[in-house]
């Protein structure tokens, strides 16, 4: 194993946890050479000399190996991730709104500078899908992938079904608890579960679209008669990412509320847990539960991210030749 030198973009909630998790990883040699931070007012917990205010410092360093880009703008995280990527430092973000936005161009400058850029964090956090279903399923045709990808929303919904909290006590409690985005806003009307599900159709069925293609619909439409009607009848209102290859081709994707079934893997996915369904050819279903949100479980990812550049790991996107198209749903289409 080679040692890393780590430039590191931010140190909120998730920077704060990648370095907590690196002080207890001995076993990786990987540690944080420079901090690149924004607001020259906060008190920093670590000395002063390892912060900085100037990207520069960061990307022009030769000294820093990989560069992870943990802050919340999605538009800088982009200068900064397309800046690293064309200096030839490879690159580890946990950011899927600036991911789902930049994806084709950054698979194609991935391909150009020859420089790999992981973000396994990027979704449902703890879980390791993004390598999953690019590695694992390569060969075992997926026919769909359907999941909670939401931590935020889904500890709103448990809070609110389990223990009959308000909507906005939930709210705040989720962002107290460093779960939801810094604009909530993302979590709440469904937006962030679309950028990871741009991400996870990526690398599941080798479809790249934008955003703003798939249908999104988020939580804050549920009226407490709808909710109570949902546990009348024994059932749950979760917030599912569903991506399906339909059999007249194309694949259907969408995120929505739903009625789950108390049966169903996904009925049993409490608080700020993520969980996602697969079903393929020969493996059948299958079931990814974890944590998908919090500092710790993010950094989880990160480090596995940071573990996988020093074999050389990356992503190669080869799913993306087989052409696959963002269909409507059967339903939708027959709709005139
Ligand atoms: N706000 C996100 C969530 C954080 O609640 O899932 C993890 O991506």
């Amino acid at each position: 194993r080679t040692n890393i030198t780590i430039g590191l973009f931010g140190f909120g909630v998730v920077g704060q946890g990648l370095h907590a998790v690196l002080e207890r990883t001995p076993g990786l040699r990987a540690r944080i050479g420079r901090i690149a931070v924004k607001d020259r007012t906060k008190a920093r917990p670590l000395p002063a000399e390892l912060f900085t205010f100037d990207k520069q410092d960061l990307l022009d360093d030769p000294g820093l190996d990989v560069i992870v880009e943990l802050i919340d703008n999605a538009d800088e995280a982009y200068a900064i991730v397309k800046q690293a990527l064309l200096n030839g430092k490879a690159v580890v973000t946990a950011n899927k709104k600036m991911l789902a936005e930049h994806l084709p161009e950054l698979i194609e400058l991935q391909r150009s500078t020859g420089t790999p850029l992981l973000y396994e964090a990027a979704a449902c956090a703890s879980l390791p899908v993004i390598r999953n279903l690019e590695e694992y399923y390569d060969t075992d045709l997926l026919a769909s992938v359907e999941g909670i990808i939401n931590g935020s929303t889904n500890y709103i919904l448990t809070a609110m079904n389990r223990d009959g909290q308000p909507y906005a006590e939930a709210l705040a409690k989720a962002q107290a608890l460093g779960f939801a985005e810094s604009n909530p806003a993302l979590d709440v009307e469904g937006l962030d579960a679309r950028n990871k599900l741009v991400l996870l159709l990526a690398h599941a069925f080798g479809l790249v679209t934008g955003p703003e293609e798939l249908l999104a619909v988020g939580i804050t439409g549920i009226s407490p008669l709808a909710a109570a009607y949902a546990r009348e009848q024994g059932l749950s209102i979760k917030l599912i990412a569903e991506a399906r290859r339909l059999p007249e081709g194309g694949i259907a994707a969408a995120v929505l509320p739903t009625l789950v079934a108390p049966g169903h893997e996904l009925s049993n996915v409490h608080d700020e847990f993520n969980g996602l369904v697969t079903q393929s050819g020969f493996a059948d279903r299958q079931f990814f539960l974890g944590r998908g949100a919090g500092a710790f479980p993010t950094a989880s990812a990160v480090l596995s991210d940071l573990s996988a550049l020093t074999y050389g790991y990356r992503y190669e996107y080869k799913k993306i030749q087989q052409n696959a198209h963002l269909a409507l749903a059967p339903e939708a289409a027959e709709v005139d």
